[in-house]
């Protein structure tokens, strides 16, 4: 029986192995890579906080303890900005969101579907999101309360999908769609990276999540799927039978920073609304674009 319950707690898996983004993952987690100044994760945790976010479960696993010190104090550093009166830059350490944060380790890097199960126990028996720190997503309101704006209506599971490319679902979980209403459907069906011809339609589940706590039952018994990894979308797939599962298109524009394409889009395109960046980079990018387009060719 789902109750309507308020979203309080998220949870944020950084224990794979970020492959994609060799070397530059092979001692740092590819979640303190930095988009412009600030690593990946800081946006993910300033858009749970926006949301009304109240606690934190990181998900890590060997070589995040960067990520940890990130979100933790820094007293010398603090205090040598201060006795310099370098002000401005200990406002940029002052805008990390202090927010309640937890971390539990993932011992090994059995897929995303184990990485969810680590949080059974901080999650207890209510809602909870789910934010990968792969998929940054610029929005005017925040994608998670998009999702928990949805979730007030229709209590449930709620999936933050768009459409991808037809040449690009095979990268994602896919949704089998039944119209509930504007940018809302029902997922009868999920589909972990199907071929073309599997793919049910082009809606792609895009890094968040909205999970009833029933799924911790299911995610137990879920046997390791595609890549032989436990399968968050396969325990997904079993919730959809018994409860309501949504995927919602939330608005906003959404990076795929844990791929080198996706990441140096973001890149310039954050760089580009930066009122300190923006002219100066652009000044650069006009004066060099011929040259930068012909690959180095005068
Ligand atoms: P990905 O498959 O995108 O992450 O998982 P990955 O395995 O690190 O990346 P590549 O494909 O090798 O480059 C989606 C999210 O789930 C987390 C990842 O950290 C990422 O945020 N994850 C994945 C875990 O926490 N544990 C896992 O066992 C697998």
């Amino acid at each position: 029986m789902i109750k309507n319950k308020q979203v309080r707690k998220a949870i944020i898996p950084a224990a794979g192995l970020g492959t994609r983004f060799l070397p530059a993952t092979k001692a740092q987690p590819k979640e303190m890579l930095p988009i412009v100044d600030k690593p990946a994760i800081q946006y993910i945790i300033e858009e749970a906080v926006q949301s009304g976010i109240e606690e934190i479960l990181i998900i890590t696993g060997r070589n995040k303890r960067a990520i940890e010190d990130h979100f933790d104090r820094a007293f010398e550093l603090e205090m040598t900005l201060k006795a310099q009166g370098k002000y401005d830059l200990l406002g940029l350490i002052e805008e990390i969101p202090n927010v309640a944060i937890h971390y539990i380790r993932q011992k090994e890097a059995k897929g995303l579907g184990h990485a969810v199960l680590c949080a059974k126990q901080f999650v207890g028996n209510e809602p909870f999101a789910v934010m990968l720190g792969d998929d940054i997503i610029d929005a005017e309101v925040p994608c998670l309360k998009q999702l928990m704006q949805v979730y007030e209506d229709c209590p449930g599971t709620i999936l933050g999908v768009q459409e991808v490319a037809q040449e690009k679902v095979s990268s994602y979980g896919v949704v089998k769609p039944k119209v509930v209403k504007e940018r809302l459907w029902q997922a009868v069906d999920l589909v972990e990276k199907p071929t073309l011809e599997e793919a049910p339609s082009r809606l792609a589940v895009l890094g968040r999540y909205i999970i009833e706590p029933e799924i911790f039952a299911l995610l137990e018994t879920t046997e390791p799927g595609r890549g032989g990894e436990i399968q968050l979308t396969d325990a997904l797939r079993k919730l959809a039978q018994v409860q309501p599962v949504y995927a919602y298109e939330f608005e906003g524009r959404r990076y795929d920073v844990g791929d080198k394409q996706g990441y140096l889009e973001a890149t310039v395109e954050f760089a580009l609304k930066r009122p300190d960046l923006r002219e100066g980079f652009l000044r650069y990018l006009k004066k060099n674009w011929g040259e930068l387009v012909n690959g180095g060719e005068k």
